[in-house]
């Protein structure tokens, strides 16, 4: 089953691709609120802390489970640990992302809806749910399932290869913009300002929280774009880009994002409202000295929000996929449209109230991911034998022989303490 097995083309496609899933709405939402709001360049390094000693150490145990096996996460789980409780966590991590999907697409099509308002900067009210949104979330879950049933090469490689780059200098263009507008030092003061008195032990849960979510991890996204990484691919070197890509596009998308809102007057705020509600009206403001400059910002802007989506969603929907595909024998296209509509079915809660919206939010990105991460680690650092855990660490001894032991040490005792002290706290809260 294996043999014909798709693969990515170079290290670049898997950063690549692994970027995509990473690059979010997470990276633009939340991201420069929870810097503004809880240290500035304060949480920003501990951002950075939680980035290199727990995100990605989890990221390459995911890795590991994913290149070890070159199967989807169920299956892997199944070759990895058979017949045990372990294979539960390969079921958890394909129904998370399935859940995530359904209402991430929400997002994506809002997205859409906004680069077309932008074009006359004719924002209008705010409407989350209903009828229109049903549409464009359709549309947006239809693209990112096309996407996907051109296969790795042919449509999540080739999709990424073209928009990572993009997505970057499109930010860096808006960036420049934003920093530059008057007042915008009071933006750059709010992302900047180090405040070591906000960092308390829940700032240090939000931004390792943060940091999860938006590296993609414990939702069988990296143990399923691994599983196309070649045997002689550096996983190490592929992380380290991953991360490094991620955590600067989050950075770029602050100082994209709050001079302009700062610029403009507004009070910065996080989630759907900073995106769809403050920055219109940002970009109103604008339109009504330069609207020619305004309606080219704003489309850039919303354009860049549906592919960064896009890219995340492409991962959500392959790693089904790839279990459908796998597993169950269903074509490659057929298990797209089965993907697709599980998850146009089941974002339709959403879609017409946005407290489910926000209930499965939380639920699958505080609890299911949270578990996910935790079972990953425990599986990586005290089930599977330490010398398989080396083997795809150092590609059987020739490469990151040092690293090794330092990842495993945080595999096997930092991270589970860490991650369980978080999910003990989710659950009582
Ligand atoms: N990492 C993405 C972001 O920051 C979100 C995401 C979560 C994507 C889970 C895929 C899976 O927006």
């Amino acid at each position: 089953m294996s043999g014909n097995r798709e693969h990515f083309g170079s290290r670049a496609a898997v950063i690549m691709a692994m970027a995509g899933s990473a690059i979010g709405l997470g990276n633009i939402w939340r991201f420069p609120y929870m810097v503004g709001e809880y240290g500035g360049a304060a949480f920003i390094l501990v951002y950075i802390l939680c980035s290199f000693v727990l995100s990605f150490p989890i990221f390459l145990s995911e890795a590991v489970i994913g290149r070890k096996t070159h199967s989807n996460a169920i299956g892997a789980m199944k070759k990895l640990a058979p017949g045990s409780f372990w294979t539960s966590l390969g079921y958890l991590s394909v129904i998370t992302p399935m859940i995530i999907v359904s209402y991430y697409s929400i997002v994506g099509g809002w997205s859409i809806e906004y680069f077309f308002k932008s074009l006359t900067l004719n924002f209008g009210e705010f409407r989350p749910t209903g009828w229109t949104p049903l549409i464009f979330n359709t549309i947006f879950l239809a693209l990112s399932s096309l996407v996907v049933a051109f296969g790795i090469k042919g449509g999540i490689e080739k999709f990424n290869k073209i928009s990572i780059p993009v997505l970057f200098v499109l930010i860096v263009l808006i960036m420049v913009y934003s920093v530059n507008m008057p007042g915008a030092d009071k933006g750059i003061d709010y992302l900047i300002k180090p405040d070591f008195s906000k960092l308390t032990g829940r700032t240090f849960a939000f931004a390792l929280g943060q940091s999860f979510y938006s590296m993609s991890l414990g939702m069988g996204i990296v143990i399923t774009y691994s599983s196309y990484v070649k045997k002689d691919e550096n996983l190490v070197a592929s992380g380290v880009g991953t991360v490094v890509a991620a955590l600067i596009f989050s950075v770029l998308a602050g100082f994209a994002i709050m001079p302009a809102v700062f610029s403009a007057g507004i009070a910065p705020s996080s989630g759907p409202g900073l995106v769809y509600q403050t920055l219109p009206h940002v970009f109103m403001g604008m339109g009504a000295s330069s609207p020619v400059i305004a309606t080219i910002v704003a489309s850039l802007f919303f354009f860049s929000v549906v592919v960064a989506a896009m890219t995340s969603s492409i991962s959500l929907i392959e790693v089904g996929v790839a279990y459908l595909v796998e597993e169950k024998g269903v074509k490659r296209s057929l298990a797209c449209l089965l993907v697709f509509l599980v998850a146009w079915v089941l974002g339709l809660a959403s879609v017409f109230s946005i407290k489910a919206f926000g209930k499965v939010d939380a639920f699958s990105s505080n609890f299911l991911l949270t578990a996910g991460v935790l079972l990953v680690v425990l599986f990586v650092g005290w089930r599977m034998g330490k010398e398989d855990v080396r083997g795809e660490i150092t590609n059987q001894g020739t490469v990151n022989k040092r690293v090794f032991g330092i990842f495993y040490f945080l595999i096997r005792y930092v991270a589970p303490i860490t991650v369980l002290t978080i999910f003990v706290t989710n659950l009582a809260l």
